[in-house]
């Protein structure tokens, strides 16, 4: 998910263009100014602790870019080219590292395990609205 940062800072194409240059299959995107009930769903792991309020704000705070991306081994591809969640520890060139200088401003947030990923798509997608295209390109990626 791109949070309202990257889409206020014009960031959305860069961002997107490398995990398509990484060869990831994008398979849904929606554009969604979410409601906080529904934030306060996707981050239910983080209730209590100390930035949770900060967390909900921010997502809430604008539209987000919700997407799910398909490959092998996904979650580990993604969040290497995310990088570190702090600032002081992403380095250049992950996502973070080049775009992020505050941990309550990061622009990206990625799925940490399958079991997250599926309820997290099923939080923001309804089945009809990912498509599964046929990959023309696969012996190549
Ligand atoms: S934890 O406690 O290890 O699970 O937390 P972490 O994985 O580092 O971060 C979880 C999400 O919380 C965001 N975060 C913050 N937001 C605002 N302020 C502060 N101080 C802060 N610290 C962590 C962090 O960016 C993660 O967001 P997502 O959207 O999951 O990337």
């Amino acid at each position: 998910m791109l949070k309202p940062g990257v889409i206020n800072r014009r960031l959305v194409g860069e961002v997107i263009s490398r995990l398509e240059k990484k060869g990831l299959k994008l398979v849904g995107m929606k554009l969604m100014k979410i409601s906080r009930e529904l934030a306060e769903k996707h981050y239910a792991e983080h209730v209590g602790k100390p930035f949770y309020n900060d967390l909900v704000n921010y997502i809430t705070s604008g539209p987000v870019l919700a997407m799910v991306w398909q490959a092998d081994d996904c979650i580990t591809l993604v969040r290497k080219l995310c990088g570190a969640t702090s600032p002081a520890e992403s380095q250049p060139g992950t996502i973070r590292g080049d775009y992020c200088s505050h941990t309550q401003h990061n622009i990206i947030h990625a799925s940490d395990s399958d079991e997250s990923a599926e309820r997290e798509i099923n939080l923001f997608f309804k089945p009809e609205e990912l498509i599964d295209w046929h990959e023309a390109l696969q012996e190549w990626l």
